[in-house]
């Protein structure tokens, strides 16, 4: 398997503010560092959402995101905890598409203001993940307290993170690889 595996990194809220902005663009230079992947970045802020017709051919609300999500061989979604569970936002901008999603991986991010890392936000949006057809993996990666953990340049203040990332990565990879071959040999 020698192409690079394509990751796109998908910033869950449009909160004005959000610090999980810092997060995202974080994690999606962890992937850039490494020469077997290669990522792009979403932010919900810039999907166009459809108003009352779900359902139907809405895939082409956004079309980058479409081409993105069929070339992927997984996906890292980054969302912060909002009264325990996800923003509306990023579930509208999820059910933009179904099949497409079917067979790739899946990894979370839970960002939060409190001590828990999202570990709430991420147990919310495991039934949503699964229904999509996603394979999520088993080592999300938390950021509890998210004020205190990077500068205003958005540098992460606690080096125990980059150890972190790694397996974050590292199992990610892992079920991206897998998933890869189940569809190019097993349909
Ligand atoms: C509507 C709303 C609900 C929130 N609920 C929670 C919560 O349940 N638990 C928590 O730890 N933080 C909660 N927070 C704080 C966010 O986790 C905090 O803003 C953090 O910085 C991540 O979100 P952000 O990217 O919007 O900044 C909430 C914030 C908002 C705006």
């Amino acid at each position: 398997m020698s192409e690079k595996l394509f990751l796109p990194v998908l910033l869950g809220t449009n909160r004005r503010d959000r610090k999980s902005e810092h997060v995202a663009k974080w994690v999606l230079t962890k992937i850039e560092e490494r020469e077997d992947l290669e990522s792009v970045y979403f932010d919900v802020r810039d999907f166009e959402l459809p108003g009352d017709h779900y359902g139907t051919e809405v895939g082409h609300h956004f079309p980058e995101w479409r081409e993105a999500v069929i070339r992927a061989d997984g996906i890292v979604i980054v969302a912060p905890e909002y009264n325990h569970g996800y923003p509306g936002v990023l579930k509208s901008v999820l059910d933009l598409l179904l099949k497409e999603y079917i067979h790739k991986a899946v990894a979370l991010v839970g960002v939060s203001a409190g001590p828990f890392g999202g570990t709430r936000v991420i147990e919310s949006l495991l039934p949503v993940v699964r229904e999509l057809g996603l394979a999520v993996t088993f080592t999300d990666l938390h950021f509890p307290r998210v004020g205190k953990l990077f500068d205003e340049q958005g540098n992460i203040l606690d080096d125990a993170y980059h150890k972190r990332a790694e397996r974050f990565l590292n199992e990610l990879v892992w079920m991206a690889k897998s998933l890869r071959w189940g569809r190019e040999n097993l349909g």
